[in-house]
């Protein structure tokens, strides 16, 4: 059976996942501790936490609010900036047998150049995820995301950086995600993957304020899936490079509609804070489903129901 997908087909380095299960940005913070846990080397491609030039102390607390079926966060990209982030951790990821992407966020344009540049030809480093969905932080963020024009600019100034593949990360918080994705894959995108969070909010009404310390926040888990599919579903129609899914994705069944949706590789992110061994059971029951249905390669799954 195959389960091995090439997410970057139109990049000189390409970058072939053995299978489509994705540990997304943010919850798993930069893989080591998690690695401590699982058997990372299991997985299709690990992400890092949204790194930026400078450390960023993030939000303040609460940080965290959980919603009827999902998660509100408003961590504000706390990390140890990019200096760190190539001297600590990469070195750790190049012992691994797994891609590491690393998310990056910045305040401007020149910030995205910069940490491109920072990251081409760091050993340990397979890939760049552009950040520009962020909902929580002042400044750039989700800025970039939904104008098409922006996001088309920052991804133009990462792929003039950098001959890492990028994959572009789009926010849901749009009127018409097609056309941003349009945009980026115009600009040079080599894969996108989307979505980030819905933003959100939730009031304390005992204390009669906003709950989170960001006051707004993004809302992830099951309650967003629908959303989330629908927009993988429309996206992957409207590009020819590959689409990496995920909003609410818990069991194989979740994957599997966003494989037929049209993704290439999905992931498993808030679903990874119910159950660490989430990623691991989505991906047998994946295997699981193929067998049952005669299925050789997963090729033949991807973008199934698209022309529904
Ligand atoms: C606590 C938390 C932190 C996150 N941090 C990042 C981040 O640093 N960069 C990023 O691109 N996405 C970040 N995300 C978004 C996730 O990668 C994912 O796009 C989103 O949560 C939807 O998927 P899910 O429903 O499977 O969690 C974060 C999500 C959560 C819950």
């Amino acid at each position: 059976m195959k389960l091995a997908v090439q997410i970057a087909p139109g990049n000189e380095r390409g970058l072939e996942l053995k299978n489509p299960v994705v540990a997304a940005s943010g919850t798993i913070g930069y893989g080591t501790e998690y690695a401590e846990l699982v058997d990372i080397n299991r997985l299709g491609a690990v992400v890092s936490k949204g790194t930026t030039l400078k450390p960023r102390p993030g939000n303040p607390q609460p940080r965290l609010c959980e919603t009827a079926s999902g998660l509100l966060n408003s961590v504000g990209l706390e990390n140890k900036g990019i200096e760190a982030v190539i001297a600590e951790e990469a070195p750790v990821w190049a012992t691994w047998n797994v891609p590491v992407l690393v998310n990056i966020a910045g305040d401007g344009v020149d910030d995205y150049a910069e940490l491109a540049y920072a990251l081409d030809g760091v050993a340990g480093v397979s890939g760049i995820e552009v950040n520009i969905s962020c909902p929580n932080v002042a400044r750039g963020g989700m800025e970039f995301g939904t104008s098409a024009k922006d996001a088309a600019a920052v991804t133009r100034a990462v792929k003039g950086h950098t001959s890492l593949p990028i994959v572009v990360k789009l926010t849901p918080n749009v009127t018409d995600i097609a056309e941003i994705a349009c945009a980026v894959e115009e600009a040079g995108a080599d894969a996108i993957s989307l979505v980030n969070t819905l933003r959100g909010m939730s009031i304390d009404v005992e204390a009669r304020k906003p709950f989170l310390g960001g006051v707004t926040g993004g809302l992830s888990g099951p309650a967003i899936k629908p959303v989330a599919l629908y927009m993988v579903y429309r996206v992957a129609q409207a590009v020819r490079v590959p689409v990496i899914g995920g909003g609410g994705i818990i069991s194989a069944r979740d994957a599997i509609e966003f494989i037929m949706a049209g993704a290439s590789a999905f992931w498993v992110s808030t679903g990874v804070l119910v159950d660490p061994n989430a990623p691991f059971d989505v991906l047998d029951g994946v295997v699981d489903f193929m067998e049952r249905q005669g299925v050789e390669d997963i090729a033949e799954l991807i973008g199934a129901a698209a022309s529904a």
